[in-house]
């Protein structure tokens, strides 16, 4: 989604936002511009190609200065188009790059409109820019401060102004800035990630923080305009592209990458014990009676598949919520509940806000699993696991899944021991059965010839339905989910037993229903839900265990799980889903890694 790179120094920083671009990329965005002080003027080049092209054009233009700001925008007001490109100007006076998006935009348009500002593109970043221009002071600092206080919605902004050559001010509210500093020259940025290989010296801005980013000094106000001093950490953000290596696309490497991620996932777990969440986790487990789980996308179906777990193992209540939705309703506060959030990137916009909505709740007991160290997520958080997936580039999460799985899997088996449901024999068994896990989904990577066959007959489809039942349920909505965002193929996901409330009317014989069938306690009901399939012409694509006596025939394609795994299964299950949505798309040519009008990262509500 947008990213935001600016500087401040004494030598030429186009190098620096450019690389700062490209390190943001991977999280998606449909256009890009960087804007520098030039010799007393504001110079921009806007593209709607990748960030390469806009190297190219940069460097064609000669656009080199030593105070600039650069962007990747995700459309969300007005189109992918250059003029809506950031960074905008004000008046050949005024530079603005933004992430978030601003709510009361139309009123400030309609006001600037009537001071004679006029607009060149649809974005409600264009406000912010001509705001700025309208209020200016002769000090920046002082505007952006008095600007910003207009704004209501969420905002990371950086900008720089004619008259002020040597000045890049920054400020937050709602989405992430950082500042990092250097020798005799400071930067700005949305993510660590931007700078890496810059500075290691980070600051977090903290919500309603204003940053004066000069060479020598920053300074930072926050929202009350009080001056205040914030922690700077060093930060080792991964410096290096991450290479493809002999894949095609980055999701088919992280598929492949899975063994690795779950190892180093539970790499140092010798036995179970709260301490892996954080100092003070035994003391929140012992007082907590439920679990409220938040999340968004894949990372709400890992909490999905937790429920059970919770449930089943540690006997502890457990709600999961949307988490867009969940801080719009009134739902009724349970100060003694673990508020577990689950996240990729530790920045998205809705599991952040629903967070900070429980916490406005009263409830105080947090843990985030997540997979960035460094986030908002992490630092926002009393207890955090951290999954070490490594970065993930694809927009489609896939590794990120099944680490998160097995932390929360993890939380499961601490949640038990802390109730007293962990006997240690019990103990030993699970944990032997989470190190077996590489060698297990190795085992199931395996299977990748017999899951391309399948998705050539699924490339010619425009509908699918999974089905799968009990924890299952989850992994047949992921399965749906990773179809649907990379091949745009219409895909839905039921619990077997709801077929015949509904769906059923959707299958004839040119709806292909794939089914998570392993050998468990549903898997007779399971067969029955099939039949009811099959009776209707309706072509099964079933991925089951060698224990589950089912066999291929006319419309019935089988593949079968080299293993059965018990509660773990889900960690295995989605494998072939995962590899059956990437096949398909590969067959129908779709972007793979980059899916039409989708982000990796996704800072906006
Ligand atoms: O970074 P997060 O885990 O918080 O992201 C949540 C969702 O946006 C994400 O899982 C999304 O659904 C994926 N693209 C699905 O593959």
């Amino acid at each position: 989604m947008c990213g935001i790179v600016g500087a401040v120094a004494q030598r030429n920083i186009t190098p620096i936002l450019v690389e700062g671009l490209k390190r943001l990329e991977y999280r998606g965005y449909d256009s890009c511009g960087i804007a520098l002080h030039i010799e007393g003027k504001l110079e921009r080049s806007r593209s709607t190609s990748r960030v390469a092209e806009l190297e190219k054009q940069v460097a064609e233009a000669h656009l080199e200065g030593f105070t600039g700001i650069a962007h990747t925008r995700w459309a969300t007001h007005g189109a992918p188009a250059s003029h809506n490109a950031h960074p905008h100007f004000s008046r050949g006076r005024i530079a603005l790059v933004h992430n978030g998006i601003i709510e009361n935009h139309d009123e400030l348009r309609d006001e600037l409109r009537a001071a004679g500002y006029e607009f060149e593109s649809q974005t409600d970043t264009e406000v912010i820019a001509h705001l700025v221009d309208h209020l200016y002071t002769g000090d920046l600092f002082e505007t952006v401060q008095l600007a910003t206080r207009r704004l209501t919605g969420a905002f990371a902004i950086a900008v720089f102004c004619r008259d002020e050559p040597h000045r890049v001010v920054g400020a937050r509210r709602g989405s992430p800035l950082i500042v990092g500093l250097g020798d005799g020259e400071n930067f700005l940025a949305s993510d660590a990630l931007a700078l890496a290989g810059t500075t290691d010296q980070i600051i977090y801005l903290e919500e309603g923080d204003v940053v004066d980013l000069q060479m020598q000094r920053i300074w930072i106000v926050d929202a009350n305009g009080r001056q205040v001093a914030r922690e700077v950490k060093t930060v080792h953000a991964h410096t290096g592209a991450v290479e493809l290596g002999p894949y095609r696309h980055y999701m088919q490497k992280e598929i492949f990458e899975q063994p690795r991620a779950i190892a180093d996932t539970l790499e140092g777990v010798e036995s179970i014990t709260p301490d892996i969440f954080g100092d003070d986790a035994y003391k929140v487990f012992k007082k907590i009676d439920s679990v409220l789980i938040l999340a968004c996308g894949t990372s709400y179906y890992a909490g999905l598949t937790a429920k059970y777990w919770l449930e089943a193992v540690a006997g502890v209540r457990t709600d999961v919520e949307i988490a867009s939705e969940y801080r719009y309703r009134d739902s009724v506060p349970n100060p003694n509940a673990l508020v577990v959030t689950i996240s990729q990137s530790g920045e998205t916009a809705d599991t952040l806000a629903a967070l900070r909505h429980a916490q406005s709740q009263d409830m105080q007991h947090t843990l985030t699993i997540c997979n960035a160290a460094t986030s908002a997520m992490v630092r926002e958080c009393a207890l955090a696991y951290i999954t070490r997936a490594g970065v993930e580039v694809g927009v489609a999460s896939t590794k990120a899944f099944t680490t998160q799985l097995a932390a929360l899997f993890l939380l499961t088996l601490t949640l038990a021991q802390v109730k007293g449901r962990l006997p240690e024999e019990r103990e030993v068994a699970f944990l032997k059965e989470m190190r077996h896990l590489p060698a297990a989904i190795t085992a199931v990577l395996a299977l990748e010839p017999q899951i391309i066959a399948w998705a050539e007959a699924f490339a010619r489809k425009e509908n699918a339905l999974f089905l799968g039942r009990g924890i299952h349920y989850p992994i047949a909505l992921e399965g749906a989910l990773k179809l649907k965002e990379i091949s745009y193929i219409h895909a839905e996901a039921y619990p077997a037993g709801e077929l015949k409330h509904g769906p059923l009317a959707l299958v004839t014989e040119e709806m292909p229903v794939v089914t998570v069938a392993p050998a468990d306690s549903m898997i007779e009901k399971l067969k029955s839900n099939m039949q009811e399939v099959r009776a209707r012409g309706g072509e099964l694509y079933v991925f089951a265990d060698g224990d589950s006596r089912i066999t291929s025939s006319e419309g019935v394609h089988v593949i079968r799980m080299p293993e059965h795994y018990g509660l773990l299964s889900p960690i295995l299950h989605v494998v072939p889903l995962q590899l059956l949505a990437y096949h398909t798309a590969l067959a129908r040519g779709t972007d793979v890694d980059k899916p039409r009008n989708l982000a990796k990262s996704v800072t906006v509500e």
